[in-house]
């Protein structure tokens, strides 16, 4: 209105529009009363239901995992050893490969390639090992039922570091210190048997892996302030991943899948990434069922340190290879996201926007599952687009984690 029409009206008639104005306000508070002053201070009206979604992201970092098939977690002899062998090329044939060579600490235990090299049969995308102690399963396939046994696969694989048993004996007693440290962790000097000693190499890694637990970010800080009732310290949090957040609980359904203060289910599922390789296609959790029961590693055998009693243990014997498992693979965690790129089992979605944009365009067809179908093409707006990344980037620290 403008100032000129306002004068024109009179005194009275001022008064009015000022009632008019002030009636409308009223009304407009009346109709959204107790999200006014959250909206004043920069936190979205969450529904009762949201807030509690929103909670079951944390907290974090989560309890201490403690995984009773290895009995060296946790034990700083144990971790110091691993630590050394992590980082040691000459345990591999060639004595050029290290466990670090692919998971680079600085790129929070990754490489950063679409696909590791040697890709060995199933070329693969290397994954982070931050908060790797809280799988269930482990590998895009769920190949292995302990961090342990995830750990002894690439020492002996042939495409990656193909390492003998004997081999392996040798390069410890060619190393007093790394003898030494052997003799500390476990209590014992080498083993007489060679197949022993993959184990323990496989359980001294793991002990050291299990430290290894990403940071907490800026969604870990509004959670806890939210769960606090500091709604100033929520403020913080910038309204575009609170959307973007709302999104990822709400309409996009991404917490069917990733759930929990990890963001996985840790289990598999087929979200429609092509899954050809060269002369095949890469089978996922189909193959790695198989592999699982014919590992003499799982926790089936006699190295689990729980015995058959392990809860675990009981899960293993219990699963059932089915159709539908061909082409599902881990859904993985997203955490420190923003340092893993390139994305999915095999690494082919280059960024972040990528992943978003296959969600939101999802071509139904590629899906291969029988069972309920959760995806559906999003069809997001550009702003629901940069709100969503918004939020998945919010699950990152500006840089990964020194290693421990
Ligand atoms: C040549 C690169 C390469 C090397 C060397 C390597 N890895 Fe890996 N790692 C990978 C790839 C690729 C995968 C995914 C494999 C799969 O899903 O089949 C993986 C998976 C894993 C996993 C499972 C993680 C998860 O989230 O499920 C663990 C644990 C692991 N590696 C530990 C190790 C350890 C310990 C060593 C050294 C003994 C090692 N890796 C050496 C590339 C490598
Ligand atoms: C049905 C379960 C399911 C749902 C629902 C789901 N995801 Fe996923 N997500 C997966 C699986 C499985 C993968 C890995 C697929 C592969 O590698 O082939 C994945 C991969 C990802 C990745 C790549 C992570 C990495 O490290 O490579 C991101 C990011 C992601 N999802 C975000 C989302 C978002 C955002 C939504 C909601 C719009 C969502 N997901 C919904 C199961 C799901």
């Amino acid at each position: 209105m403008k100032r000129d029409g306002v004068v024109g009206l009179g005194r009275a008639g001022r008064l009015l529009v000022l009632l008019l104005a002030l009636a409308a306000a009223l009304q407009a508070q009346s109709a959204e009363p107790e999200t006014e002053p959250e909206r004043e201070a920069g936190i979205l009206p969450f529904t009762p239901a949201e807030l509690q979604q929103i909670q079951a992201h944390g907290p974090w970092p989560p309890p201490r995992h403690r995984d009773a098939s290895n009995r060296f977690v946790g034990q700083p002899a144990a971790v110091a050893f691993g630590r050394q062998l992590f980082f040691d090329a000459s345990l591999s044939a060639r004595g050029d490969l290290a466990c670090a060579s692919c998971h680079i600490p600085a790129r929070a235990f990754q490489d950063g390639r679409a696909v590791a090299l040697p890709a060995g049969e199933r070329p693969r995308n290397t994954p982070s090992l931050f908060d790797a102690a809280g799988h269930r399963w482990l590998g895009w396939d769920g190949a292995h039922d302990s961090l342990w046994a995830a750990s002894i696969t690439p020492l002996l694989a042939a495409g990656e570091m193909a390492a003998k048993p004997a081999h392996l004996a040798q390069r410890l007693r060619a190393r007093p210190a790394l003898e030494r440290a052997y003799t500390q962790a476990f209590g014992r000097p080498l083993p007489a048997d060679p197949a022993q000693l993959p184990v323990d190499l496989g359980k001294a890694l793991a002990a050291y892996q299990a430290t290894l637990v990403s940071p907490r970010t800026p969604f870990d800080d509004f959670r806890d302030a939210m769960a606090r009732g500091d709604r100033r310290g929520a403020a913080r949090y910038p309204l575009a991943a609170q959307r973007g957040l709302r999104l990822f609980i709400g309409e996009g359904r991404c917490t069917v899948c990733h759930a929990g203060p990890g963001f996985t289910n840790g289990e598999f599922a087929d979200i429609g990434v092509p899954f050809f390789v060269p002369g095949g296609v890469d089978s996922g959790r189909h193959g790695g069922l198989q592999r699982l029961l014919a590992s003499p590693w799982n926790r089936l055998g006699s190295h689990n340190d729980a015995g058959p009693a392990d809860p675990q243990a009981v899960a293993t014997r219990h699963v059932v290879q089915q159709h539908r498992n061909f082409g599902e693979f881990r859904v993985p965690g997203l955490r420190q996201l923003v340092h893993t790129a390139p994305y999915m089992h095999n690494g082919s979605l280059r960024t972040l926007p990528d992943v978003v944009r296959h969600y939101s365009e999802l071509n139904e067809e590629r899906l291969h599952t029988d069972g309920e179908r959760i995806l559906r093409p999003l069809r997001l707006s550009p702003q629901q687009t940069d709100d969503l990344l918004a939020f998945l980037r919010s699950l990152s620290t500006v840089s990964p984690a020194p290693a421990p």
